[in-house]
């Protein structure tokens, strides 16, 4: 066990949102803390705020008083950083600025014992960086933690080129004593949860781009049918647009301009007009007691067929032929010849078949693509995306069969992919390139997505379930749709493909 001893004094330098909280979680697991704070009167101010949380943790009854006297005892404002002189391990939450990072460091290294532990919090910024300018880099950790802080999980503790195992080790194990679900990452723009996680934000904002639908529309069929907590446009407005594409560029800029990075031009316009989100009142939606808040597209009662006929098999929607006995609609057996995916034959002649990586237009019948669930049976919204062939019959048809399952049913443009699934395509492509490159092996991948961004499934898992060699053909057909590189499978994604074949 290498976790700092609880005897150790933890100082906390930079005492804003991430300071207090970080500063909070050390306190609760018992270490003696420092706060420091550049800005004269800060870390006093935010010893009394902690000291405040700490009473209203005593009102709910989550802590006793006395534990919150022996607490407030163990915490300490320093007026200069000569007084962290004695502390076991420094978190820095300062300004995200590496010139600023850089030098306080440089300082803190000559005032702190040779064992102590140096740890930063940056989110966009190069660990190996920010040690560059110490004359021991070997004890220098990332130690990310998410806001809010004391409530949020996860810790990712990233490794910078400099950085002794032993300090890792000790970074994580500490994380652990604290109660925290630490992940263990190399130094790489985003480290996982924020490189990962840029597929959700830019294929929402792609498809609105392309006015395949609505953001209300987006957001619903994410959460409804993809099993999300929060849809992208809700979720950038609470985070504040700002912040979600300051995150976006930088790791965009530190992958030197990679197309599967680039932001989105629709999100500048909006920073740009500062409509920032919740804080500012009007992000994608408006805030305030009598904002107008937009419905997604669902579409009115149509009948269900009596019979439809499968061709082949549904593979990841298979689900939805029980579904649709359960409804008392007759499944009959086709005699075309499997291909993938199979489809739904409509009375009409129209064909039902579960999103590839083309558009529904592409198909030479009458075709309408639904989207990717989580879980068809529990799914309460589905889309549905007819090819321009498809008549207006064809459409009530598919819309009250999906009704009879008891979904509600919202019909977007006829875009490769849809919405959920090449959202997922794209997080499962992302999350391998990164175990591919040893930014993080793939539990921890999956641990930070479910933890860091409440996802419902590890991308990888989902891959899993997918089978990984799906998704390799469907992100190629994309990419031959849209020929920009952003699509284009990574090399660690066709390797698991072929490697799934052969297990
Ligand atoms: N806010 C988030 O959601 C979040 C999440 C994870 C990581 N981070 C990272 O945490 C760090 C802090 O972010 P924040 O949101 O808490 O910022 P913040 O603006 O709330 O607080 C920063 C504090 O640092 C102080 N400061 C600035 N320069 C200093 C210096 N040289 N020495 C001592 N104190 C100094 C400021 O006075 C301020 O009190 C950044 O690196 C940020 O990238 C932020």
């Amino acid at each position: 066990m290498t976790a700092l001893e609880l005897s150790s004094a933890v100082a906390v330098v930079g005492t804003g949102t991430m300071g207090q909280g970080i500063a909070q979680v050390a306190l609760m697991a018992g270490h003696p803390v420092r706060l420091y704070d550049a800005a004269p009167g800060r870390a006093k101010a935010a010893a009394d705020a902690i000291g405040a949380r700490l009473d209203r943790l005593v009102e709910k009854g989550r802590l006793t008083p006395d534990d919150r006297t022996a607490a407030a005892a163990r915490l300490a404002p320093a007026e200069s950083l000569a007084e962290l002189a004695g502390c076991g391990l420094v978190i820095e939450a300062v300004l995200e600025q590496l010139d600023v990072k850089q030098s306080l460091f440089q300082e803190l290294e000559d005032i702190v014992g040779g064992d102590c532990l140096l740890a930063t919090n940056t989110s966009s910024l190069s660990v190996t960086a920010i040690a560059g300018a110490l004359s021991n880099p070997g004890r220098f950790v990332g130690l990310h933690f998410f806001n809010p802080a004391p409530l949020l999980p996860l810790v990712e503790v990233v490794s910078g080129s400099a950085t002794d195992e032993m300090a890792a080790t000790r970074a994580y194990e500490t994380a652990e004593a604290w109660g925290k679900t630490p992940v263990r990452c190399a130094d790489t723009p985003g480290f996982i949860v924020n490189r990962v996680a840029r597929p959700f934000y830019a294929e929402a904002l792609r498809l609105h781009e392309e006015r395949v639908a609505d953001p209300a529309t987006i957001d619903a069929v994410l959460r409804e049918c993809g099993g999300f907590k929060m849809g992208p446009f809700e979720l950038t407005d609470l985070i504040g647009q700002d912040v979600n594409e300051a995150v976006t560029r930088s790791v965009w800029e530190s992958f030197f301009q990679d197309p599967k990075f680039t932001p989105s031009l629709a999100q500048r316009r909006l920073v740009e007009s500062r409509r920032l989100g919740r804080k500012s009142g009007q992000g994608w939606y408006a805030y305030g007691d009598d904002a107008p808040r937009p419905e997604p597209h669902t579409a009115g009662p149509e009948t269900a067929p009596e019979t439809v006929t499968l061709h082949g098999e549904l593979f990841a929607a298979d689900a939805l032929i029980g579904l649709m006995r359960d409804a008392g609609i007759r499944v009959e057996q086709g005699t075309d010849v499997p291909s993938y995916p199979g489809s739904l034959e409509l009375p009409g002649g129209a064909r039902l078949e579960l999103a590839d990586g083309m558009s529904p237009d592409a198909a030479a019948e009458p075709t309408i693509h639904f989207d990717l669930a989580l879980d068809y049976r529990t799914a309460t919204r589905i889309a549905l995306a007819p090819s321009s062939r498809v008549g207006e019959q064809a459409l009530k048809e598919a819309i009250g069969l999906f009704q009879a399952l008891g979904k509600k049913v919202s019909v977007i443009g006829p875009a490769p992919g849809m919405i959920v699934a090449r959202t997922v395509w794209m997080l499962v492509d992302f999350a391998l390139d990164a175990v591919g490159r040893e930014a993080a092996d793939a539990e921890d991948i999956d641990t930070a997505m479910r933890l860091g961004v409440n996802y419902p499934l590890g991308p990888i898992e989902w891959g899993r379930r997918l089978t990984t060699y799906r998704v390799v053909e469907a992100l190629d057909l994309l990419n031959g749709e849209y020929p920009t590189g952003r699509y284009a499978p990574s090399q660690a994604l066709r390797r698991q493909a072929v490697r799934e074949e052969y297990s």
